[in-house]
């Protein structure tokens, strides 16, 4: 459609003049408003285009007008919006209005606005975007900082708007109320959520390789990966809120791997040759980053590091005999034994044909074995030595071996794996990562570790 008629509805006088002046220097003709009441009497006269009004006004709001313009006239409509109006923004979208202008803009963000109303088909309107954003835990911004990337919200699944600009800050006082009204999530750009992660996977060279994954395989894979964490990871007694929150960000940062037919790749041959083990590594994903809440470590880098380091770290098992890895432990050999020890270094390789995986994840495949008293495998690190991801990831590998069903064993139930974790391997694990395993549960680590744990811990560092 042709847009040449444009009303303006704006409280805010010089900015209103200087958009009008912006839009009719590229030719459109402007009738401008200070209010939704006014907007109103002008468009019982008058045949407009396109209508740009802001939320907040005297008299009859955005939102007021905007619903009795969607349900008296077919004219669309631009709603100029910010972070502070976010909720409103999710009702703007279900009241129908057409484009969203984050404050402040430029003058091509109004300009792309028209354009997208005069050009949108109805094919382009009701494509899926889902895929090209990442979700953030809304937490994450309570920083009053400038903001390194633009912050979308999610109004539908074909349907996400920016809400704040690159360089602009999230003011902090506003999140505790977007949380209480059901806000968690903010939204970037995949592209962006990676560096703000720091994957930094090289996928240049990825793509020259000839292992390309059919999409449809890899959607199904990350369909199947969602499925398993719901079904199979959750253990009875759990923080709900933790578990639900860490399930949201293994699915992110799977998701991320979509992109990388070399990295996917890995953890599907790993699926395809030992589903109990890509089960589980899902497991020490999520259970890792649950501690690390727990921990209260909310670095995103940190948070992306153990996700992959829990997804990676029994890779190295995709290259030994499935009937090795299910075979009762009393029953191997001596060479068995040292053949399964092969697999963190084996790990290490299969990491190392990835471009890009930073050096911490690496570690972390490599050390998940090591125990704080120096006799773990491969390397016999001991205490402080071992590095502190690693840690992490070992406690909730030795959780999920226990809690979770595998081939050699049946389920324990939290308590009785955390008290089973407490008599067989509490001198191997790091007493501070598994005590906030323990909370986790709303357990007290003191009926496990002792009371007087906290102060064996100031002993040792
Ligand atoms: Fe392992």
């Amino acid at each position: 459609m042709k847009i040449t008629n444009i009303l303006l509805v704006e409280d805010d006088e010089s900015f209103r003049s200087i958009l009008a002046m912006i839009l009719t220097g590229e030719g459109f003709v402007i009738t401008e408003a200070e209010n939704g009441l006014i907007a109103q009497d002008k468009l019982n006269k008058e045949t407009f285009d396109l209508v740009i009004t802001d939320i907040k006004m005297p008299k009859l709001s955005g939102l007021e007008l905007l619903k009795w313009i969607k349900e008296s006239k077919s004219t669309p409509v631009i709603l100029m919006t910010g972070f502070s109006e976010i909720l409103k923004t999710q009702e703007a979208y279900d009241l129908g209005a057409d484009e969203f202008l984050p404050k402040p803009f430029e003058p091509e963000d109004v300009l792309g606005a028209i354009k997208n109303i005069s050009t949108e088909s109805n094919q382009i309107k009701n494509t899926d975007v889902d895929y090209l954003y990442c979700k953030v835990d809304i937490d994450q911004f309570i920083t009053g900082r400038e903001i390194a990337y633009n912050v979308y919200v999610r109004l539908s699944n074909i349907k996400y708007v920016k809400i704040a600009n690159k360089g602009q800050d999230i003011p902090a006082d506003r999140i505790p109320t977007l949380k209480s009204r059901g806000v968690d999530y903010l939204y970037l750009k995949k592209e962006d959520y990676k560096h703000y992660v720091g994957f930094t996977l090289d996928l240049a060279k990825t793509l020259n390789r000839s292992t390309t994954v059919s999409t449809e395989k890899k959607k199904k894979f990350l369909h199947q990966t969602g499925e398993i964490i719901l079904e199979k990871l959750f253990v009875d007694g759990i923080d709900q809120h933790a578990f639900s929150q860490s399930k949201d960000y293994i699915s992110t940062v799977s998701s991320l791997l979509y992109d990388s037919d070399d990295a996917i790749n890995s953890l599907m041959r790993l699926y395809d040759h030992a589903d109990f083990v890509y089960v589980h590594s899902l497991g020490v994903s999520m259970y890792a980053v649950m501690i690390a809440n727990k921990l209260k470590w909310t670095a995103p880098r940190t948070l992306f590091k153990l996700a992959m380091g829990g997804l990676y770290h029994d890779v190295g098992k995709k290259e030994i005999d499935r009937s090795l890895l299910t075979k009762a432990k009393k029953d191997l050999s001596q060479s068995e034994v040292a053949l399964l020890e092969t697999h963190p270094i084996r790990g290490v390789d299969i990491l190392g044909q990835l471009d890009g995986i930073e050096s911490d994840i690496v570690q972390i495949v490599s050390q998940h074995h090591e125990a704080m008293t120096g006799y773990g495998f491969p390397m016999g690190l001991k205490g402080n030595n071992i590095h502190p991801l690693a840690r992490v990831i070992s406690v909730a590998n030795v959780f999920c071996n226990v809690a979770l069903p595998g081939p050699r064993h049946k389920a324990f139930t939290a308590p009785d794996a955390i008290k089973h974790m407490t008599d067989f391997h509490k001198d191997s694990l790091d007493i501070t990562f598994f005590a906030a395993l323990i909370r986790l549960f709303n357990l007290d680590p003191a009926t496990y570790l002792g009371k007087d744990f906290d102060s064996d811990l100031k002993k040792v560092s």
